[in-house]
């Protein structure tokens, strides 16, 4: 499978794993939407995609903000006319153990791990069905659910729990 030319959405593509992969997928020249909150961050992955002569859409939004999410899409369409690949990669990771996580950490795990990127993909989905490009359109999902959670921090390690 080639991504020449295809139209690829990568979320958190302003550090880490998501700037690795955008990057990454310079040397098969896709269409690149790259989105993430912070402006400076996202500018140095836009800045090296530019030298590259990546053809590229940086969006700055936040994947919990039910907008945002419409406006990533709305404007990948607008763009680029169509959309091939969505790579689910922002996220966050707060360790904590179960007993100690404050109530809002979870609900940000929650919120930006889990429900963002099932509503990302729920609103991008009816756009992958109808492309032209049917037959290639792909998800990533490059968090991990688990890793989302706070109970994979239920033990601190083998014999701690007691405290739990
Ligand atoms: N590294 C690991 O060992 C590991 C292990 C398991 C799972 N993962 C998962 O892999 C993914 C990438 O991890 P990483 O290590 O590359 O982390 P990272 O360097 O912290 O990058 C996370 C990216 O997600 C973006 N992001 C976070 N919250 C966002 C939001 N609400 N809206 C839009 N963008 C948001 C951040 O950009 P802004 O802050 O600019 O918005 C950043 O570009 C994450 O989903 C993480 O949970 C990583």
């Amino acid at each position: 499978m080639t991504y020449q030319n295809m139209t690829i959405i990568i979320t958190g593509a302003s550090s880490g794993i998501g700037k690795a992969v955008s990057l990454a997928l310079i040397p098969y020249k896709p269409k690149l939407v790259i989105v993430a909150r912070r402006s400076d961050k996202l500018r140095e992955t836009a800045e090296e995609l530019d030298k590259a002569n990546i053809d590229f859409l940086p969006i700055i939004g936040d994947v919990r903000n039910a907008e945002d999410r419409n406006k990533i899409i709305d404007l990948t369409l607008q763009e680029f006319g169509q959309i091939d690949v969505l790579i689910n990669n922002a996220g966050i990771g707060k360790a904590n153990l179960i007993v100690e996580q404050p109530e809002e950490e979870i609900d940000e795990l929650l919120e930006t791990n889990v429900k963002a990127l099932i509503m990302l993909t729920r609103k991008n989905h009816p756009y992958h069905e109808k492309g032209r490009r049917r037959t290639h359109y792909q998800y990533f999902f490059i968090l991990c659910f688990a890793s989302s959670l706070p109970f994979c921090c239920l033990f601190r390690n083998k014999s701690s729990s007691e405290n739990l």
